[in-house]
């Protein structure tokens, strides 16, 4: 029933170019900011919808879905990222949703966008629900790998975290997926304090002997309940230590290069055979904000410069509006504008950022896009 849903007050949505800070001149051709970062990896959500209630996303109740006719079809989400690639120098792409798996066009979309850029590195972001029937069709179509999320291996607590009774289906896609050559397939995984923060260890060596690169991610204030504490979140210095009880840890000497997760080589305590690596993701303890590559697209076509971002940039109307090659200069140029103003940083835990700086953004997760 659409009266028990929870609405959520979106963000202030600006119809122009954002007003706190005009682009000068002369910025380059890409989507750079006034920090210096340039966003070369695109993120575009397509759907707000999914089938899971994590915690740490959802209420309960679901929330009010986008009506249908605001989503991007599937020829705009085309246009979108062949302006991201061909004027503003995209190099990967990642698909999010909510849960993308629950648009049914989306094998059409990724064909479409393989063919359009046939080299381009094309990702998305699973629960993996559903997945087991559709991983060998995503791979014929194009898509590059696969981040599969799942923060245990028990059944109820998975019920406990996503209120749904779907962990073996989960577990047939993430094999599915590996099967059809999705890989190398990540796993990510929030701890939540007293559900699954016991249960680190044994999903890593779960992941290790499937081959899949499991990732802990520091849980961000982005719960449509406004449920986030400081103190309920497992710190990544907090995973390091419950790892620590099964497995030694060294730093990665691999180049991290603009990746958010930091990376460790995992052996068993006291012995020297390398079983294979972990990353950390430390979102809030030690935000990566300065080395952010990311611009946005939510399911509806704005331009989130930011996660934490408390305004967007409409594209959707100037897309509607117009489908000539200047109508497409219009878009980049709007899009340069939106991640001219991205936000230095999030404002949780930086240097001279203290707490009292961040605000929680009215979207959760499942409608920005992870
Ligand atoms: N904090 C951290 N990670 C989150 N995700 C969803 N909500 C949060 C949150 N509040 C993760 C999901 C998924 C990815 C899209 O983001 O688990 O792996
Ligand atoms: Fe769905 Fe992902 Fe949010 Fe869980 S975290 S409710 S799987 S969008």
């Amino acid at each position: 029933m659409q009266t028990d849903r929870v609405p959520l007050g979106l963000p202030a949505v600006l119809a122009g170019p954002p007003p706190a800070a005009a682009r000068p001149a002369g910025t380059g051709a890409g989507l750079t900011d006034q920090f210096g970062r340039v966003a070369t990896d695109m993120r575009l959500s397509l759907t707000d919808k999914c089938n899971l209630r994590c915690h740490y996303c959802m209420p309960a109740e679901g929330l009010q879905w986008l009506a249908k006719d605001k989503l991007l079809t599937a020829a705009e989400i085309a246009r979108l990222v062949g302006i991201g690639v061909d004027r503003l120098g995209v190099r990967e792409l990642r698909l999010t949703g909510g849960e993308p798996l629950v648009r049914a066009d989306l094998v059409d979309i990724i064909a479409v966008l393989r063919r359009n850029h046939p080299s381009l590195p094309i990702s998305l972001t699973t629960n993996g629900v559903g997945l087991a029937r559709k991983a060998q069709a995503l791979a014929d179509a194009g898509l590059t790998r696969l981040n599969v999320s799942m923060d245990t291996l028990r059944h109820d607590a998975f019920v406990q975290l996503t209120r749904r009774p779907f962990l073996d289906q989960v577990l047939a896609g993430i094999e599915a997926a590996a099967r059809a050559g999705l890989g190398p397939i990540k796993v990510n995984a929030v701890l939540m304090r007293g559900i699954n923060d016991g249960h680190a260890a044994e999903l890593l060596a779960w992941c290790l002997a499937g081959g899949y690169e499991l990732r802990f991610i520091e849980q961000m204030p982005l719960d449509a309940d406004h449920g986030w504490t400081r103190e309920g979140m497992i710190t990544a210095a907090e995973t390091r230590s419950l790892l620590a009880a099964d497995f030694d840890l060294a730093p990665d000497p691999r180049a991290r290069d603009g990746a958010p997760a930091e990376r460790f080589e995992v052996r068993h305590r006291g012995s020297r055979a390398l079983l294979g690596t972990v990353g950390i993701i430390a979102s809030v303890t030690e935000p990566f904000c300065a080395d952010c590559r990311r611009t946005r697209i939510t399911a509806e076509g704005q331009v989130m410069s930011c996660l934490f971002s408390r305004t967007e940039v409409d594209l959707l109307d100037l897309l509607r509006a117009g489908t000539t090659p200047a109508d497409d200069d219009a878009v980049a140029d709007r899009w340069r504008d939106a991640m001219w103003a991205k936000p230095r940083a999030h404002g949780m835990g930086h240097p001279g950022l203290g707490d009292a700086d961040f605000v929680q953004p009215d979207r959760s997760m499942s409608a920005i896009g992870g």
